[in-house]
């Protein structure tokens, strides 16, 4: 079935890379923002081809919920049979329960909103704590989770050969399990109590840290102060030096200089979400499981 890959101007690049990495044509989506913040979607003067894949990562997510059912809507309406959304970040898969009483579960509700747009979702590390498979979350008819932690354990051990990994809350186990099978590397993760969005209390796994050249690793770096509490403790508890790997660099308002103070030394990441920090490049991973998808015919 013949594609297409649509992409925002900000994602060019990492787009670009899964267009070519999937060798399939990539097109710009051209987008105005009206003074009062609607927005006019363009896309290229041409016939819309039975397969539409739109990359668009889930950062920054609420406007971009918008583009996605203009997009997707528009895209049925031309009668594109089959449309399939990369987004290598997924927003709103944290609030997966009423953490009190009248919360809405955003969870389900934007894995639902998305399931009646796209037959395809294909995203790197989602945060499922309660749920085992994103297609509880997103029930479409392939929902696929790829992980950014065997590369990243790749780039750890290249840069940090003894490193000890410690994931800073048991949801980042999956991760830092992975990562160490991956580099051999020896692993543990911490306890978190969450007091609120800025306010979070880490306790250290019983492990030797004195000496240790430490890598901190989590899915996600949003507010930063998970990964600054943690860096404290570890520094304090006599590890030598400590540097952060994350698959999602969100690092909202003052995440970065947060973690700086906290005596972080090098951050990496995967280019779920672009930052300066990106280190991985998830194109060939990406790629792999749209061949997947298409190979179906
Ligand atoms: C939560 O369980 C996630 O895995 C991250 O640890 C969390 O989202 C990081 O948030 P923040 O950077 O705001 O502390």
């Amino acid at each position: 079935m013949h594609a297409i890959l649509l992409y925002f101007d900000e994602e060019s690049l990492p787009a670009r890379r899964l267009a070519s990495a999937a060798a399939i044509e990539a097109h710009r989506i051209a987008c105005h923002r009206f003074p009062d913040e609607e927005l006019r979607l363009r896309l290229p003067d041409m016939a819309l081809p039975g397969c539409l894949v739109i990359y668009r990562s889930l950062d920054r997510p609420n406007d971009k919920l918008v583009e996605l059912m203009l997009l997707a809507r528009h895209a049925r309406e031309q009668g594109v049979g089959r449309l399939v959304l990369v987004a290598p970040y997924l927003a709103y898969m944290r609030q997966d329960i009423a953490f009190s009483p009248g919360e809405l579960v955003s969870q389900r509700l934007v894995g639902g909103f998305l399931a009646e747009l796209f037959d395809s979702v294909i995203t790197v590390d989602p945060h499922l704590h309660r749920i085992e498979s994103l297609e509880q979350a997103v029930p479409v008819r392939h929902a696929i989770t790829l992980s950014g932690a065997p590369q990243l354990a790749m780039a750890i051990a290249e840069r940090r050969r003894d490193a000890l990994l410690l994931g800073p809350d048991a949801e980042s186990r999956q991760w830092v399990e992975s990562a160490a099978r991956t580099a051999a590397l020896e692993y543990g993760t911490c306890i978190k109590k969450r007091h609120g969005d800025c306010d979070v209390e880490i306790t250290l796994p019983d492990l030797v840290i004195t000496g240790r050249r430490v890598v901190l690793l989590d899915d996600i770096a949003s507010s930063g102060r998970t990964l600054a509490q943690a860096a404290e403790r570890v520094l304090a508890a006599g590890a030598d030096s400590v540097d952060v790997a994350v698959t999602h660099a969100l690092f909202a308002g003052d995440a970065l200089g947060v973690i700086r103070q906290a005596g972080v030394g090098e951050i990496w990441s995967t280019d779920t979400v672009g930052h300066e920090s990106n280190t991985v490049f998830m194109a060939p991973v990406l790629a792999k499981a749209l061949a997947g998808i298409m190979s179906e015919g």
